[in-house]
């Protein structure tokens, strides 16, 4: 089984992206093949980063618990939607806190947006995060346009296409998993 955390990062009142998030939960514990950590950033009330985790004399607790969830994880899934064409402010925010936490580590990227792009903007941008961070991002990522329509409330795919997405992100992210998870064994 492959630990592999989820972190969502929109704040917003009504946020429909939440929906996208809980697509890929669901659809990565049905594999069987994944134990999933999820980690809605809106939880945490996180402050606009000041100093580093690792520059903190006193870090708060949910801070710790994200870095701990980031650092035990085989693998990481960033979800947003996509705002003035790119991700979120709150997701940023988040992931500027960490360091080490994302060493080698690959990173799946989910994006989605109530019109007809599916985020794609926000998705490129964050590929180039990923890297900036020393992770790896997957290049296949998983775009959802219209999330009032392509996803219930629940997160179960409302039409074929988005289900057939949705599946072959999460088989392609598995393998991604596994061939980095074999190489960090190594060493
Ligand atoms: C501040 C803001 C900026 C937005 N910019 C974009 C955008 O650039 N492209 C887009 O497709 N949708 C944009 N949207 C619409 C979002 O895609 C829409 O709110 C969608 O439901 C996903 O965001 P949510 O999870 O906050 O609901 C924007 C929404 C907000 C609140």
């Amino acid at each position: 089984m492959f630990k592999i955390t989820i972190l969502y990062g929109a704040i917003r009142e009504g946020r429909l992206s939440i929906r996208a998030a809980k697509a890929l939960q669901n659809a990565l514990q049905q594999s069987g093949k994944a134990t999933v950590t999820f980690i809605d950033i809106k939880d945490y009330n996180l402050p606009v980063m000041e100093a580093r985790l690792k520059d903190m004399e006193n870090p708060p607790v949910g801070l710790l618990e994200i870095s701990n969830a980031l650092e035990s994880a085989d693998g990481i899934v960033f979800v947003t939607p996509e705002y003035n064409n790119s991700y979120s402010g709150a997701m940023k925010n988040c992931i500027d806190y960490f360091t080490k936490e994302w060493a080698k580590k690959p990173i799946g990227i989910c994006c989605g947006s109530n019109g007809k792009m599916g985020g794609v903007n926000a998705s490129n941008l964050l590929q180039l995060l990923v890297l900036a961070i020393g992770a790896y991002p997957m290049p296949y990522k998983l775009l959802v346009p219209e999330l009032h329509l392509s996803l219930d409330e629940n997160g179960v795919p409302q039409n074929e296409i988005m289900q057939k997405n949705l599946d072959r992100f999460v088989s392609e992210y598995l393998w991604f998993v596994e061939a980095i998870v074999n190489q960090r064994k190594k060493g």
